[in-house]
């Protein structure tokens, strides 16, 4: 089967898998990750665009988030799905790889040597957490777990281990100091990094106009 053909099939199938799903993880976070992947693989020189492709369209298709943190889950999928196609083998256990790889969670422990297409799309998701659509998703997964916004006598903290981050129910606005405002620095490529300061600064001017409102000042 020709590449292309392979690649729509592809987006079939991830969004009737993702069909219901929160807003956060839906069709159009994969919609977004692939774009922004594409565009930063062509920035790169190297890069495997097919396996960048394939990789930032099913890099969520069964989050251990959403499937009481069984994270043999989703790449399990990619893999029958992608021999249904009878893609090259070689191609799906690059695929599979980074399905694995790809959570923050996993910043927690050493990182291993990561593959180029696995850095490309690490940073094309880490870049739809923060900007404009970061602020969205924060607050729209944080209604979804019924958490409160902002709450002045809940201060954020620093996560050191896996379990404890998967555990919180603090108020979303903890979110940016916990992890969003950290990402800029954990992205990987030259071309990543341009957008994401970009979108950390928005970031920093919503935080400021937030507390401002909050206090009724502006
Ligand atoms: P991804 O699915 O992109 O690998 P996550 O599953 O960690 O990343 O998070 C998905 C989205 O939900 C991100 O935009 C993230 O900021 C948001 N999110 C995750 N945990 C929280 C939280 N505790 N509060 C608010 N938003 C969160
Ligand atoms: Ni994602």
């Amino acid at each position: 089967m020709m590449k292309q053909k392979i690649i729509q099939h592809t987006i079939d199938f991830v969004k009737e898998t993702l069909a219901v799903s929160e807003s956060g993880h839906d069709w159009w976070h994969i919609y977004r990750v692939h774009k922004s992947a594409v565009k930063i693989a062509q920035n790169e020189t190297g890069a495997d665009l097919f396996v960048v492709e394939l990789g930032a369209l099913l890099h969520d298709i069964a989050d251990s988030k959403f499937h009481a943190g069984n994270e043999e889950i989703g790449p399990q999928i990619a893999h029958n799905f992608l021999s249904t196609l009878n893609v090259e083998p070689s191609v799906i256990e690059q695929v599979v790889s980074i399905i694995k790889n790809i959570s923050f969670k996993h910043s927690f422990t050493a990182e291993e040597k990561k593959s180029l297409e696995l850095q490309i799309i690490q940073d094309a998701d880490r870049l739809d957490a923060i900007g404009a659509i970061g602020i969205a998703r924060a607050f729209s997964y944080g209604g979804y777990k019924m958490r409160e916004m902002y709450n002045p006598e809940i201060k954020p903290v620093q996560y050191t281990c896996s379990d404890d981050y998967k555990k919180n129910t603090a108020p979303t606005i903890n979110h940016f100091y916990e992890k969003l405002l950290l990402l800029k620095d954990q992205i990987n490529t030259a071309y990543g990094r341009k957008l994401a300061i970009k979108r950390h600064k928005y970031m920093e001017e919503y935080l400021k106009h937030f507390y401002a409102e909050w206090e009724g000042e502006i």
